[in-house]
């Protein structure tokens, strides 16, 4: 049976040029490079410059992602941008970067679901292009997480920082078997009960203030690992695929002891598994394209893989998706 599958024709990603590394935050807060890296894998992360909003990092993996599946922006109809620090409260960051990119009239808003934001905003491109409502969709990853941060809380601000990752999906047509190209199946969930493990403690309609984030560290890490690992199996299902056929797992990239307490509790070989959480920390919505532009530039990701991309975040939201790309 002839069907549309949204599928990934390019990858893009910018990571802002300054680097902060763990001994620069031991001289802001109290800790050390030994911790950071034993408790999460994190070396260094990137920081946005003052004058350089979130769009900013947005058009730049986008400019990338486009020239990688040899589009141009006249051809985009469609933009999401997965962030949860938008330049401004409105407009989106997806209108910005419509403007910006010089896409011209189309579709343009923002998908919020903090750190599973990109895999959230997949699945939404997804309706779009597999029913025929767009031929060109950037499905963008972008976020300053540093902006969110209490430099005076050692707990959290070791834990994150910026970047932007972007893929671009256009239609093509499959069989509608797992070989096909494109996304195959997704999980998503949302457990709003536990919106107090990991918030921002501001708003416009609470504190009319930005806020900073707070997080109960050792709840967070347990939920993450047991809902990952659910995500991955129930997409497998959706997907028609078993978790030892995936080529690649593309988790959020949180904490190396995140993503090798779901590696061990799926028993997955570490060697499929893209880590890049060393160079980058938790650059929340960004971090999956970030990765996937990473493992695909190095030679390890290669078309026709079937990839695995998994996320938990705030909200608590968590969810995965099966491509074969
Ligand atoms: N440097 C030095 N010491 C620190 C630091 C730091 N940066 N942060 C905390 N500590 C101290 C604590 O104060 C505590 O000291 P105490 O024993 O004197 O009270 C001690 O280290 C142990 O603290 P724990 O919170 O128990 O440390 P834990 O081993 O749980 O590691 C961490 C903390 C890294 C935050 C861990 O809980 C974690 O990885 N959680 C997951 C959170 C995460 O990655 N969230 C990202 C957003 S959600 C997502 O993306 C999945």
């Amino acid at each position: 049976m002839s069907v549309i599958r949204s599928a990934i024709t390019g990858v893009g990603s910018y990571l802002p040029e300054e680097i902060v590394t763990n001994a620069d935050l031991a001289k802001v807060v109290d800790t050390s490079d030994e911790w950071i890296v034993e408790r999460t894998g994190i070396r260094q992360r990137h920081r946005a410059r003052p004058d350089q909003p979130t769009s900013d990092l947005a058009v730049e993996a986008a400019k990338k992602a486009l020239e990688d599946a040899g589009r141009t922006a006249a051809d985009v109809d469609l933009i999401i941008v997965a962030t949860t620090t938008p330049d401004m409260t409105f407009p989106a960051v997806a209108s910005i970067v419509q403007r910006k990119l010089g896409t011209g009239v189309g579709i343009a808003f923002d998908v919020q679901a903090v750190c599973s934001g990109f895999v959230y905003a997949l699945s939404v491109a997804d309706g779009f292009v597999a029913r025929g409502m767009s031929k060109c969709a950037l499905v963008i990853g972008a976020e300053e997480m540093t902006r969110l941060m209490d430099w005076t809380d050692r707990t959290t601000c070791v834990l994150f920082g910026d970047g932007a990752g972007c893929v671009v999906v256009e239609p093509r047509e499959g069989q509608g078997t797992a070989q096909d190209q494109g996304l195959l199946g997704f999980a998503l969930r949302c457990d709003g009960s536990k919106t107090d493990l990991l918030y921002v403690d501001g708003g416009p309609a609470s504190t009319g203030t930005v806020g900073h984030l707070r997080m109960a560290g050792n709840q967070v890490f347990r939920h993450a690992v047991v809902n990952i690992a659910e995500g991955i199996t129930a997409t497998c299902e959706v997907a028609g695929v078993t978790v030892p056929e995936v080529d690649w797992f593309v988790p959020h990239q949180a904490n190396q002891r995140i993503i090798k307490g779901v590696g061990d509790r799926l028993g997955l070989d570490e060697n499929k598994v893209i880590s890049t959480v060393a160079e980058h920390a938790n650059t929340s919505a960004a971090s999956i394209p970030l990765a996937l532009d990473a493992a695909i530039r190095d030679g390890r990701i290669k078309r026709g893989d079937l990839v695995l991309l998994e996320a938990m975040g705030g909200g608590l939201t968590w969810g995965a998706c099966a491509i074969r790309l």
